[in-house]
């Protein structure tokens, strides 16, 4: 795994967005893997600048994000498909059609979880992941416990995780208790990942990541056994 050490935040945003900014000049129409959570949030605001600027474009991209609550309507203002739409789709020139979000409302989640691999797979899989670290060590929704997935599934979410996310919910009630997340097969196929992890909260996982052997109490630890993941973290979560 590689390692870019930044300063600060805005520091990691900036880098997070360089490389997402070569993908998209090198190949118009890549396939990214967007990720939600409030670390990418200034990579993002990065890319629209960069956009605004006339520096990219997203006109030829398709992308599909990691994980969205279930049940939760996608208009619902904590959904994963309002927070991409709010905070990237409405502020550059990305097809809508070609952005993709698992359904937080099907009636099939089996059926939906594997349509959505099937579709990245058919479009060629996933050229570029983003990931975000969760305090437990999770990507995506796949929590610690005694065995992960492989494709996209439904899960259920530990209590940590709960109690992380409620900051953005009126009440720790109000978190869905499952969501829809890409598996740790349909994360590892992607052929490059980035992940970005930033401040002390995020110390402990970053370490486990990198020191313990591959292990599914910490499922980020697999991405060890990727050949292109890069840590784009600040100091404290590198180091405590
Ligand atoms: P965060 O979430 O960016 O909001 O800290 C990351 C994650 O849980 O994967």
């Amino acid at each position: 795994m590689k390692i870019i050490v930044c300063e600060n935040y805005n520091e990691i945003s900036k880098e997070g967005a360089k490389i997402i900014a070569d993908l998209l000049r090198e190949k118009p129409d890549c396939i990214l893997g967007l990720a939600t959570g409030s670390t990418p949030i200034g990579m993002y605001k990065e890319l629209i600048g960069m956009y605004e600027a006339g520096e990219i474009s997203f006109d030829r991209v398709t992308s599909y994000n990691l994980d969205e609550y279930y049940p939760i309507a996608p208009t619902h203002e904590q959904s994963y498909r309002y927070f991409m739409n709010a905070n990237l789709f409405d502020h550059v020139n990305i097809d809508k059609t070609k952005t993709f979000v698992p359904n937080g409302l099907t009636e099939d989640p089996e059926k939906e979880g594997a349509a959505y691999d099937a579709a990245i797979e058919a479009a060629g899989g996933v050229d570029l992941q983003v990931l975000g670290i969760g305090q437990n060590g999770h990507i995506g929704f796949n929590e610690p416990d005694d065995a992960l997935i492989a494709g996209t599934h439904i899960t259920s979410l530990t209590d940590n995780t709960i109690e992380a996310n409620s900051r953005f919910f009126a009440s720790k009630a109000d978190v869905p208790t499952k969501a829809f997340t890409m598996g740790i097969g349909s994360i590892m196929k992607a052929k490059k990942i980035i992940l970005l992890a930033n401040g002390t909260n995020k110390h402990a996982a970053v370490a486990q990541m990198l020191d313990d052997k591959i292990t599914t109490s910490c499922p980020a630890t697999i991405l060890k056994a990727h050949p292109d993941v890069i840590l784009i973290c600040d100091r404290a979560a590198l180091n405590g």
